[in-house]
């Protein structure tokens, strides 16, 4: 496995891969990576012949005050499981290889209500920030294909929307949420838990769960099953940020005749914010 923190060196490389009529996979990454990170990587493995992972913790995508400084970093063991998963080339640019101006957003990519909505109401700027590095990312590395996890539900689709809106010639593939026994979906933020708040964190994806089965069955009242939820991730210890029902293609509010619908839900525990989301079919 290469690895590489020079965009010069990394498109070298490219390059010559694809002078040789390989096809390139890409999953980004901010590192700290568990095994949600590396089924992406098996995907990504599963449908070209060279795999890149980024490693980059993104700075223009925390607000002041998030975390940043304190974000997990382990690159030495990340690059372990990588090679055991197959990656030809590990792409680590330092900030300033990314900004060289400095980590502030001139030019930049906004994909307009996606960004403003739920996590986006949150937290500002953020998906700018992600939208951005994504699509520099992508013009460096110039991949066949693209693995994002349906985990960030609402960020793939951003990247989903940006890649169509610019016409970028690259395939974008969601890959499954990959989750703890517990249902606890695989996050690096996970490690900000403690013991006690590791046992509370699954009601999460139970709400969820039993919100899609409801919908699943029929029952119509979105409100009502947004009101009950939110209440449940409440009395089990969280505090709720968001839990909607939402339009699964562009996470509008849902007509009637809409029936491919996901529920994504934020909530605090302690340090960690968690968030998660269910997709589902109604009647
Ligand atoms: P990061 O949080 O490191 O996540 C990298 C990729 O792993 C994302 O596509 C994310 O959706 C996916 N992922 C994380 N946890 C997962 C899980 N439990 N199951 C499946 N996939 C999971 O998301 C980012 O980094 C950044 O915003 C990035 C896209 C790299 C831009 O900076």
């Amino acid at each position: 496995m290469q690895e590489i923190t020079s965009i010069a060196a990394l498109r070298e490389q490219v390059a010559a891969w694809r002078r040789a009529g390989e096809r390139i996979g890409f999953v980004p990454t901010m590192g700290n990576l568990h095994g949600g990170h590396l089924a992406l990587v098996d995907e990504a493995r599963a449908r070209s012949d060279r795999v890149v992972v980024s490693i980059f913790v993104n700075p223009t995508q925390f607000a002041p005050g998030e975390d940043f400084e304190g974000y997990p970093r382990t690159l030495a063991a990340d690059c372990a499981a990588l090679k055991q998963h197959a990656t030809d080339l590990v792409f680590t640019p330092p900030v300033e290889a990314i900004y060289p101006d400095g980590p502030v957003l001139r030019t930049a990519v906004s994909v307009p209500v996606l960004n403003d909505i739920l996590c986006g109401a949150s937290r500002p700027g953020h998906f700018v920030g992600v939208a951005t590095v994504v699509t520099k990312l992508l013009n460096i590395v110039q991949p066949d294909l693209a693995v994002f996890g349906l985990k960030d539900y609402q960020q793939l689709l951003v990247i989903k929307h940006l890649v169509r809106d610019l016409s970028l010639p690259v395939e974008i593939v969601g890959g499954a949420v990959a989750r703890e026994p517990s249902g606890l979906a695989l996050s690096s933020r996970n490690a900000y838990l403690s013991e006690a708040q590791r046992a509370q964190a699954p009601v999460l994806y139970q709400t969820l769960r039993d919100v899609a089965k409801r919908l699943a069955e029929g029952d119509g009242d979105l409100a009502g099953l947004e009101a009950e939820g939110l209440a449940r991730l409440q009395h089990a210890g969280l505090t709720p940020d968001y839990l909607e029902i939402r339009r699964a293609s562009d996470l509008g509010r849902p007509a009637p005749s809409d029936c491919d619908l996901v529920i994504p839900a934020a909530a605090y525990l302690g340090r960690a914010r968690l968030i998660d989301n269910v997709q589902v079919r109604r009647p």
